[in-house]
């Protein structure tokens, strides 16, 4: 199987088309598909009643063609039959209301009549499929959370959450403890009494929601696990993934990836609605950063965009050089394969201005050349740097539970945890250093800077993993709203804040301010800006301040500090500093940690990537600018060009990967 494919729907187009195809897609090199993620109602077209003649034909014309392909499990998308026949199955939103008919996901994961449908279909499609030496691997279900993200609030979910919390809780009485139940008299007699946090005459307790949304998470990985340990039964040699959604919340990817061979994402650099950000090219640089932290390994593309996006509204139309070069930007940060989504675009259905490598017309067009010169360019390549690492000294730590506890509270409505980090990402990535995402608990030897934004919810054993690191000679920065509160979302009241980090970060807090639609003055000596979203005014204890506001009361008081600790040292930062503030702080910090900072005066829209492996460095220029970037000879010198102009000129939208020996 070689490194390109595409999303395939045979279904969608009559059956002799499937020849053009195949021979327009061995003409660009395409090696595998994915294939019948929402195809239910072809397989089963009535209850029981499995068909699984057509894709076996499929497969035996692309076995024939010498292209693999993936099968996916098609539970995002129940058939009419079954929901007509158990309507209990669909989801209910936060306002009682039960979802209906005419798109997809619109399935309930706790129901357990629909996990027995589940179980009757994927176990025909792995009886079937599981030996097909021409089925390479597995997808399971389709973008968990996508249009799922905040249901199901049905009493079967109900019942499930009273069983989780029992599990959990053991007694009633810590239960009620944990959530802090005395409020608002919310004690509960009984596990049985427990009611879902859903729409509510006046506020929620929080502790119950963030237990809700790690319930959801675990409700889907039991989910996946039931199709997995399936599939496992019957196939032979076959992978299993999921293709995840970056930076999505409703279920806890660590978990989720601990039982696929590999995860997947879908990138779709254009945006899928109007709110997304748009070619916001540091932000999905972080998002493939973030999916290779999931399994600690490389992953798949299993969706790379290959046209305009569009359901009702459409996205922008990529200009010539851009498919091919989100492609680039995959394969520097780590995607094994590249998946296109999707091969033909559709005539019919919601998805009608999602667009493909082939318009309606089915008729190549520029995309198809462009996609064609990207596989030629990149395919050897990606068999050379497979299992390369990153050669990042900087990490950035991700957590799910800070996630959720800070979008249950923002304190700030501007404040979103995901932005927080892109603005960290950011302030590196325009420095044009590197940096992982990483887990709470992952591994830090390798850095030599860990940010760890917003380290609202802090557990003992993490604030330990923290000092060990720091003792040994790390780097670590924290920001404000850290150590604020135990895992049950309650806050801490032994000690001033910042909590467990008191003794790391050698300050305390006694007050502080939520800057609502204001902002803070902020002297840093050499520089000076402004701070936004929330204001700690810290009193340095054994640290030393970096930083002073200069408005409001607590005009002169510490804004920012820094603390010797163990053989390492820990930067605290009371606000959200704008961009320039931010970046000016972030480099001293590198030069602290020793951090080389080589690439800084390149052009702005000019991404760098390394790869490292045993023998060869492979160094990724990626210029996202719509003009001619240039590289100073400096930069190159010593390295061979690989893939790009000699003369260090990139086109608009071009890429360059250059080559060190060692
Ligand atoms: C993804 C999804 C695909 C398709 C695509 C375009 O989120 O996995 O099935 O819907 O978006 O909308």
């Amino acid at each position: 199987m070689g490194n390109f494919g595409v999303c395939y729907y045979p279904e969608h187009w009559d059956e002799e088309r499937i020849e053009t195809d195949i021979s327009l897609m061995k003409d660009i090199g395409i090696s595998y598909v994915r294939l019948a993620e929402f195809s239910w109602h072809k397989m089963e077209p009535i209850e029981g009643q499995y068909d699984f003649k057509w894709l076996n034909d499929v497969v035996d014309k692309f076995a024939d063609a010498g292209i693999s392909c993936i099968i996916g499990t098609p539970t995002a998308a129940p058939p009419a039959w079954l929901m007509n026949k158990h309507p209990e199955i669909f989801p209910v939103n936060d306002m009682g209301v039960r979802v209906t008919f005419n798109g997809r996901h619109h399935d309930c994961q706790s129901n357990k009549t629909y996990r027995e449908y589940v179980k009757k279909i994927v176990t025909e499609m792995a009886k079937e499929f599981g030996h097909n030496e021409n089925v390479a691997g597995w997808q399971i279900d389709n973008e968990f959370g996508n249009g799922h993200g905040d249901l199901c609030y049905c009493d079967s979910c109900r019942q499930a959450f009273i069983e989780w919390l029992e599990e959990k809780y053991k007694t009633v009485d810590n239960l009620n403890k944990a959530w802090g139940c005395a409020f608002w008299s919310q004690e509960y007699n009984d596990f049985s009494e427990v009611f879902l946090p859903a729409h509510t005459a006046a506020g929620k307790n929080p502790s119950t929601e963030l237990d809700f949304k790690r319930f959801c998470s675990d409700l889907i990985v039991d989910f996946s696990k039931a199709q997995i340990d399936i599939i496992r039964q019957y196939s032979e040699n076959q992978f299993i993934t999921h293709n995840c959604m970056g930076f999505a919340d409703k279920v806890n990817y660590y978990d989720l990836a601990a039982d696929l061979d590999f995860v997947c994402h879908d990138q779709y650099p254009g945006g899928f609605y109007l709110q997304m950000p748009h070619e916001d090219n540091a932000f999905l640089a972080q998002t493939l950063e973030l999916m290779r932290s999931f399994k600690n390994k490389n992953f798949w593309i299993m969706e790379q965009q290959a046209g305009p996006t569009g359901w009702n509204i459409m996205g922008r139309t990529p200009a010539p050089g851009q498919l091919s070069l989100w492609t680039a930007q995959a394969i520097a940060h780590g995607a094994d394969k590249i998946t296109y989504f999707r091969w033909r675009t559709a005539t019919f259905g919601t998805e009608q201005y999602w667009h493909g490598i082939l318009p309606h017309s089915g008729k190549p067009g520029r995309r198809y050349d462009e996609i064609k010169y990207t596989i030629n360019r990149y395919d050897e390549l990606l068999d050379e740097i497979k299992d390369l690492e990153s050669d990042a000294k900087v990490a950035i730590v991700y957590s799910y539970d800070n996630y959720h506890a800070l979008n249950i509270q923002p304190h700030n409505p501007d404040l979103s945890y995901v932005g927080v980090l892109a603005d960290y990402y950011r302030a590196l990535y325009d420095l044009k250093i590197e940096a992982d995402m990483v887990s709470e608990m992952a591994d830090f030897s390798k850095y030599k800077l860990v940010i760890a934004p917003l380290q609202y919810i802090l557990k003992p054993e993490v604030k330990e993993h923290f000092d060990e690191y720091v003792k040994n000679g790390g780097h670590m920065c924290f920001t404000y709203r850290s150590g604020v509160k135990d895992e049950n979302n309650i806050c801490v009241s032994d000690c001033e804040l910042p909590g467990l980090l008191s003794e790391m970060t050698g300050i305390e807090i006694n007050d502080y301010d939520c800057l609502r639609e204001t902002e803070v003055t902020i002297d840093l000596g050499q520089y000076s800006g402004k701070g936004k979203l929330f204001a700690d005014i810290i009193t340095t204890k054994e640290a030393e301040r970096v930083g002073v506001y200069t408005n409001n009361y607590y005009s002169g008081e510490t804004a920012i500090s820094v603390n010797d600790y163990g053989k390492g040292l820990v930067y605290y930062i009371g606000c959200e500093l704008d961009d320039n503030l931010l970046n000016k702080l972030i480099y001293s910090m590198l030069l602290q940690a020793k951090i080389e900072v080589k690439y800084k005066e390149l052009d702005r829209g000019i991404e760098v990537v390394t790869r490292k492996g045993k023998d060869k460095t492979y160094i990724f220029f990626l210029n996202h600018n719509n003009y001619v970037a240039k590289l100073n000879k400096e930069l190159i010198e010593g390295i061979e060009v690989m893939i790009g102009e000699k003369n260090g000129l990139l086109e608009p939208f071009g890429t360059a990967v250059y080559v060190k020996e060692k």
